[in-house]
């Protein structure tokens, strides 16, 4: 048990279902972080939709959690600064740790990839949940953490809590990868198992938004591009080739049929949207698309609100991680898990 701790002042971007879910485990697991991890976090900033807020202080977790879950807004708080950005107010707020998990946005990144720059340009270091702005800036925003010293950890950002970020960088050391495939989206996996068993696809995408685990747009899950995302994010973290997404060929699951799932399964095979990287002469070939596997394989295995990933390797043999999430709760795990591993390291 740990006697004396240090406090890390925190930014929290967004406060929608992870970030609420990580102020529970603040506020719940508080006195277990300070005894086994020696931190005590405090949030002295958090932004929403309608702009940003300082407490120097502290704003309470589980004030502030029960506020935005009334439909309260960062405006209305105490220390809002109007006309000001998220990546303005971190230009100069003295912060420890940036946690960034506003919604994905593929065009241009923002308001995510403006707060990473901001964050990692001072220093200061940064947990994604956000996928965006390292499917877009992967190498970029590496460079400035290398340049400035700030730390980037998004374990976060590829199947929720499952560590597969953690163990493809720490724990392959030597390998050459042959093939790394997956099933990366909880969303398209539990609409494809409810469809297949006669539910309506408008149904089954309902329930998948009411708990919290599709996408704010769920075009990027249905589409396939949340899963092309987080392939990217592998290729450069895990693979460590320089992807992006262009580099990937992407469909959606919008085209598969009842009928095409009746008679997948009349072969013994079921249909899964899967991120494909398979070692070429020049690299890899990247690909998401719905596929028809074994229905007995361990990815054909991968049901409803699961994840998992398969990484086939030389030194290493072939190793199945899977993962079952049904709310966003240990995605907000993994961010904290992330900011704990960093900020230990940091000291
Ligand atoms: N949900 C999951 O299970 C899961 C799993 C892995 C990764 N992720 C990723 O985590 C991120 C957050 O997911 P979520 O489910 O928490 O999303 P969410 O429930 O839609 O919440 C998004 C939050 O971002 C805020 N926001 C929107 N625009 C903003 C802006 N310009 N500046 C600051 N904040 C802004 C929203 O504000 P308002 O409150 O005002 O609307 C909301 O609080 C996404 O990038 C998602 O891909 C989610």
């Amino acid at each position: 048990m740990m006697s004396t701790f240090r406090t890390i002042d925190l930014a929290l971007i967004g406060l929608g279902a992870v970030h609420r879910n990580v102020l529970r485990i603040l506020e719940e697991r508080a006195p277990v972080l300070a005894q086994r991890h020696g931190l005590a976090f405090r949030v002295v900033c958090a932004a929403d939709s309608s702009g940003v807020a300082i407490n120097p202080s502290g704003f309470e977790p589980a004030a502030l959690r029960r506020f935005k879950e009334e439909g309260g807004r960062i405006c209305e708080l105490e220390g809002f600064l109007p006309s000001t950005t998220p990546a303005a107010a971190l230009s100069t707020l003295a912060c420890d740790l940036v946690l960034e998990a506003s919604p994905v946005n593929l065009a241009t990144g923002e308001p995510g990839l403006s707060v990473v720059r901001a964050a990692l340009r001072r220093g200061v270091s940064v947990v994604l949940a956000n996928k965006g702005p390292l499917a877009l800036a992967y190498r970029e925003l590496h460079a400035l953490a290398a340049a400035s010293g700030a730390k980037l950890a998004f374990s976060a950002t590829v199947c929720g809590a499952l560590p597969v970020i953690n163990i493809g960088r720490r724990d392959l050391i030597a390998a050459e990868i042959f093939s790394l495939r997956g099933v990366f989206n909880a969303t398209t996996n539990f609409i494809l198992a409810e469809v297949a068993s006669g539910r309506s696809y408008a149904d089954a995408l309902a329930e998948a938004q009411r708990r919290g685990i599709a996408e704010r747009d769920p075009r990027l899950d249905v589409e396939g591009w949340d899963t092309a995302c987080k392939l990217v994010i592998l290729a450069n973290s895990v693979l460590r080739i320089d992807a992006a997404l262009a580099d990937v060929s992407v469909q959606g699951i919008v085209d598969v049929t009842p009928k095409a799932l009746a008679q997948a399964a009349q072969r013994g095979e079921t249909i899964k949207l899967l991120a494909s990287a398979e070692r070429t002469q020049n690299g890899y070939a990247l690909s998401v698309r719905p596929t028809a596997i074994d229905a007995h394989s361990f990815l054909g295995q991968c049901s409803g609100w699961e994840m998992g990933v398969e990484i086939e390797s030389d030194l290493y043999g072939r190793m199945h991680y899977k993962i079952w999430e049904r709310e966003p709760l240990p995605t907000a795990a993994a961010m904290v898990r992330d900011a704990v591993n960093l900020m230990e390291k940091d000291e």
